[in-house]
């Protein structure tokens, strides 16, 4: 009789962290729309702050606010991936001005971005490599 209830006893341990494997199994899963990453923002000087805000108008649809990347629909930039040795300033002016084949992600192409002046990229490049220094990239 006793080993019965033993029996039961483990039965129900096993359930209980079963669901709670499938429960944790679940908030891990990637939800569309939610930040890829956690970014860490550092003090911004003026230029590199006029920058963050053509990001915004201009990027972060896409990649995300500060450059963490939207599940679903860019990557973070602010990854090793985009550090200077990898993609050079150069790249980013080519990415808004003629568009980006996707190859490093899933995500499908990038389209040129419409009406932005290589100044302006500029002033973002200098936004975007602060961030990545200050996530230590
Ligand atoms: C419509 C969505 C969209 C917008 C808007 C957008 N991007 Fe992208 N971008 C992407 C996607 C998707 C990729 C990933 C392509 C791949 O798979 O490598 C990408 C890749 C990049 C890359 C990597 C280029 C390379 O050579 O691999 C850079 C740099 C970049 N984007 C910068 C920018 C900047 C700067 C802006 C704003 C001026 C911007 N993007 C706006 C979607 C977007």
């Amino acid at each position: 009789m006793k080993m019965k209830y033993a029996i039961y006893a483990a039965i129900a341990v096993i359930a209980f962290l079963g669901f709670r494997y499938l429960g944790t199994e679940e908030q891990n899963a990637p939800t569309e729309g939610a930040a890829m990453i956690s970014v860490t923002v550092p003090e911004l000087v003026a230029s590199e702050k006029l920058g963050e805000r053509l990001f915004n108008g201009n990027c972060a649809a896409c990649h995300g606010k500060n450059a963490a990347g939207i599940e679903g629909t860019a990557p973070p930039l602010i990854h090793r991936v985009y550090e200077p040795g990898h993609h050079g300033d150069e790249a980013f002016q080519i990415a808004a001005k003629r568009g980006v084949r996707a190859h490093h992600w899933k995500f499908g192409n990038m389209p040129p971005v419409e009406g932005i002046s290589r100044d302006d990229v500029a002033k973002i490049i200098k936004y975007v490599r602060a961030v990545q220094r200050a996530n230590g990239i």
